[in-house]
């Protein structure tokens, strides 16, 4: 409680100025002690959540044809963290203090998604990799052919199921808007892809990088902090927060992939390790180096918290998250 307190200089300053300091000190320093206990819960739940929609959600194996959806639902259920979705619902709670109802299709949704980029990103014409989420890829255990189509089948399931999100049709529509242009070519995450592929071998400057990790990683994960916020009526000022923080959270997300790349073992990450140096991949430990790059995760998690002190206490779930995602070791 006061290692917490001293970490953050405001609070002891506020509570000396009033009148019952020593009371709205401690309820100070209780909101910005998200506890671990909490932030597992949240998580726990939040994947949960998420596994459930996507049980329901993606055609069962037994539906023909039954190769591509054994492909899809090995790729999906193969133990990613689910933090896309976590997060969507997350700041789902920021805005309106509570989950939702129906929010868990739109976070199955955004993780069809994400799994639909991994799936493509191991293709042997992309990054070739023989393991994802601690199993074969999707391309190893069916076939390049269904392993493309398994991609672009979880990519139009994700669009059918955000057809019929249980929201006003004008969020649904903005939130179709906002997913859209997160994965498309200009600032997305395939325009993040292609110049990723074409910077092998390179050595980009600084702004090609960080183009480079803001299209392909932090657009989308920006996508699911606006989205969750627009589903659960978001106003244009907290979409804009929601926006900043996912804008800053997204790059620290990419820049910590990369440092895990190099430091942790295939065995922890559940994929190659080493991959990017192999492959001389663009990436923020080969510019920066390994202290750099986390020097720079760091102030990005700073920069992400600020901004969603706006949303007061309702906002601690997203920051202990933020802390989370920088510090994580898979
Ligand atoms: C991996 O994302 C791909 C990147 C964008 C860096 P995650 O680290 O979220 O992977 P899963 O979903 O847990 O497998
Ligand atoms: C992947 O980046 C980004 C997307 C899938 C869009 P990486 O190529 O670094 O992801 P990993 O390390 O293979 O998970
Ligand atoms: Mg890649
Ligand atoms: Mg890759
Ligand atoms: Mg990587």
């Amino acid at each position: 409680m006061i290692t917490a307190c001293r970490k953050a200089p405001g609070a002891a300053a506020l509570a000396r100025l009033t009148t019952a300091g020593a009371i709205s000190h401690a309820l100070v320093c209780a909101r910005l002690l998200y506890s671990p206990s909490m932030l597992s819960q949240t998580l726990e739940n939040g994947r949960k959540l998420a596994d459930e929609a996507l049980e329901r959600l993606l055609p069962p194996l037994e539906e023909r044809p039954t190769s591509i959806h054994k492909a899809m639902r090995h790729s999906v259920f193969a133990g990613g963290k689910r933090l896309r979705p976590i997060l969507c619902m997350e700041a789902a709670r920021a805005v309106a203090n509570e989950l939702a109802e129906g929010i868990e299709d739109l976070g199955a949704a955004l993780e069809m998604l994400h799994t639909y980029s991994l799936i493509h990103d191991d293709l042997p014409a992309l990054d070739n990799d023989d393991l994802r989420r601690g199993r074969p890829t999707c391309h190893k255990a069916f076939g390049e052919a269904v392993a493309i189509l398994a991609g672009d089948a979880l990519q139009t399931r994700a669009y059918d199921v955000l057809s019929q999100l249980r929201c006003p049709a004008e969020a649904r529509v903005k939130i179709i808007e906002e997913i859209s242009r997160a994965t498309g070519t200009v600032n997305g995450m395939i325009g993040g892809q292609v110049v990723d592929l074409e910077a092998e071998h390179s050595r980009p400057d600084a702004e090609t990088l960080e183009y480079i990790h803001r299209s392909k990683t932090a657009a989308l994960i920006t996508a699911c902090l606006v989205t969750g916020g627009i589903y659960a009526g978001a106003s244009p000022d907290e979409v804009n927060h929601l926006r900043c923080f996912g804008r800053s959270i997204g790059l620290a997300f990419q820049i910590v992939d990369d440092v895990l790349d190099v430091t942790q073992t295939s065995a922890q990450l559940g994929k190659t390790a080493g991959k990017d140096l192999a492959s001389e991949k663009a990436t923020y430990p080969a510019l920066f180096g390994i202290e750099g790059s986390k020097k720079k995760a760091a102030e990005l998690l700073e920069a992400a918290s600020n901004a969603v002190e706006y949303f007061g206490s309702r906002g601690d779930s997203l920051k202990s998250l933020a802390r989370f995602l920088v510090e994580r070791r898979t």
